[in-house]
């Protein structure tokens, strides 16, 4: 099927690797120019050097720290050099810490919502005038199953995306009418760095061996095993694409059947 995405752009937050770099990959493919944004400089250098092998597409990137302001702020001004308008913005970064709802640490919930929440909107606030008058935009934010089903011990995933979805869904009711969707994507358990991470955490906590750890969270999801970032870039370029004019102001769940519930 042709997605009919050729000479688009694309800014990917947290584009260097993990989901951001799957969707990336999965745009490129389609003939999308991604800008990437993430902070370590070599491994965005490593990623659009092999986007570009693998895709023939030369990738922007943009190191760019989210939840510092000033970093952020001069992001935004590099950016209006490096795309000056763009078609696409996939409101994606690194998740927070793991934390149980009984411990509230102000300056913590403070700074997740500063880094989860305010650079997706200021981006999008930078380049949503010029998709309205251009009639096309795509907004596509990369949230979590646990806005529907809080997995224990990620309150801040699950309430601060909540609040991020909900933006989200506003949003999409106010521009519809000039041509820009705004869909959030619930990815459920997919192969990357932090997926690791967070399972070496629990399973040390837990006294189990790390391999029989990650076989127990396969089992758990219905398809059998992990999803591989691309099979949530497919999703998102299907959104992102002209094909998709008429879907707006959904939750899509890419799971493998992980969730129970609608
Ligand atoms: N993987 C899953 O199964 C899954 C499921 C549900 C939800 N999610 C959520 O989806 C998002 C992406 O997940 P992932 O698994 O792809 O994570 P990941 O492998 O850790 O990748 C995160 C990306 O964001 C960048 N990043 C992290 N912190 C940043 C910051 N402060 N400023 C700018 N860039 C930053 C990282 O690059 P640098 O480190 O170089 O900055 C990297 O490119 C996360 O929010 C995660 O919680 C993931």
């Amino acid at each position: 099927m042709d997605l009919h995405l050729q000479e688009r752009t694309a800014i990917i937050m947290g584009g260097s690797r993990g989901l951001g770099l799957g969707i990336a990959r999965s745009l490129a493919r389609e003939g999308v120019r991604p800008c990437l944004l993430a902070r370590d400089e070599n491994r965005l250098r490593q990623a659009a050097h092999d986007l570009a092998a693998d895709t023939g597409i030369t990738p922007h990137w943009h190191a760019v720290d989210f939840s510092a302001p000033d970093s952020v702020q001069t992001c935004l001004t590099a950016l209006q050099n490096i795309m000056p308008e763009t078609d696409i913005i996939i409101g994606n970064g690194g998740g927070p810490p793991l934390e149980p709802a009984t411990a509230c640490d102000p300056a913590l919930w403070q700074k997740e919502t500063a880094t989860m929440l305010l650079p997706v909107m200021q981006l999008v606030g930078q380049y949503l005038p010029g998709m309205r008058q251009r009639q096309f935009g795509r907004i596509i934010m990369v949230s979590s199953t646990s806005i529907v089903e809080p997995i224990p011990n990620l309150v801040l995933s699950s309430a601060l995306r909540s609040a991020l979805a909900s933006w989200g869904k506003t949003l999409a009711r106010e521009v519809a009418h000039d041509g820009v969707t705004v869909n959030t994507l619930l990815p459920g358990r997919f192969e990357t760095d932090r997926v690791a991470t967070l399972n070496r955490i629990r399973a040390e906590k837990a006294g189990i061996p790390l391999e029989e750890f990650r076989r127990q969270k396969e089992n758990g999801v219905p398809a059998g095993r992990y999803g591989q970032p691309e099979e949530l870039g497919h999703m998102a370029a299907f959104l992102a694409s002209p094909l998709a004019a008429y879907i707006t102001g959904t939750r899509i769940p890419v799971d493998g059947g992980l969730l129970h519930g609608f």
